[in-house]
């Protein structure tokens, strides 16, 4: 793996590690990702068993997990920053979640196969280098029947063409060196610089296809008022519920 996927990889985990005091704000009821919890909990109500196996990769502070795990399911959750992990564990360090930190270079989960009853990805995707060996991976981790929920850039929503304008004008030289003189712009311009993969909602489904994981039309919507759309794929076999459901 060359130096420069490692140095993008590590600067994915640091730029979270510098988010996560903050992160748990978001989900406050003025948060602009509050409605993401009630969004996941019915799409985990509609489609995991009750006492079903959760995982969630890239799972941040947690707060998905957390919700997960107080409408009894079993949960897993995962993450590269550190930082992220120490937050999320402490925020209920009751919850039987098992926290499990990852190597930001990792290509395989350290889970067996045919573990989980449903694999979450909430903004994680965009941010990795090799989008379709994670879903591999979340393919592989899924029971038969089992479901993969993820969020990804919404291409059509107005904020993302204000992004591809800035990640324009980030590249700028005189831009970079202002940014390094304002922790904020800086900030602003990792953000930018890492969170790569602008896919289309086809592009995605493609890519979990090669994954091995069927798709649909009846799967792609709007992640609530966040420029995010919601993408639900399903391993095939099994007794899923089924994605398109
Ligand atoms: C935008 S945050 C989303 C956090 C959480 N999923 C949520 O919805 O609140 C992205 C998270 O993905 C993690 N991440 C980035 N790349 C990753 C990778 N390759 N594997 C696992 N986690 C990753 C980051 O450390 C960060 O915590």
């Amino acid at each position: 793996m060359g130096d420069q996927v490692a140095g993008r990889a590590d600067q994915v985990r640091s730029l979270f590690d510098a988010k996560a005091a903050t992160w748990q704000a978001k989900y406050a009821p003025d948060g602009h990702l509050a409605g993401r919890l009630a969004q996941f909990a019915e799409a985990l109500a509609a489609h995991v068993p009750a006492g079903g196996r959760v995982l969630d990769v890239g799972c941040g502070t947690g707060d998905l997990a957390q919700a997960a795990d107080s409408a009894d399911l079993r949960v897993t959750a995962c993450d590269i920053s550190a930082e992220m992990l120490g937050h999320a564990a402490a925020a209920d360090p009751r919850s039987a979640i098992a926290w499990v930190h990852l190597d930001p270079l990792w290509l395989t989960l350290p889970f067996e196969s045919a573990t989980f009853d449903a694999v979450i990805a909430a903004s994680v995707l965009e941010y990795v280098g090799w989008p379709g060996t994670v879903l591999g991976e979340c393919a592989r981790v899924l029971r038969p029947g089992g479901i993969v929920l993820c969020t990804v850039p919404d291409l059509r929503h107005p904020v993302r063409w204000l992004e591809w304008l800035a990640q324009a004008v980030a590249k700028l030289p005189m831009v970079r060196a202002v940014g390094g003189r304002w922790p904020r712009l800086d900030g602003y311009l990792a953000y930018l610089r890492l969170s790569r993969q602008r896919r289309c909602a086809r592009w995605w489904c493609a890519a979990a296809a090669r994954a091995g994981l069927l798709t649909g039309p009846a799967v792609v919507r709007p992640a609530g008022p966040a420029p995010l759309r919601l993408l639900t794929f399903r391993r095939p076999g099994g007794m899923g519920a089924g994605a398109g459901a």
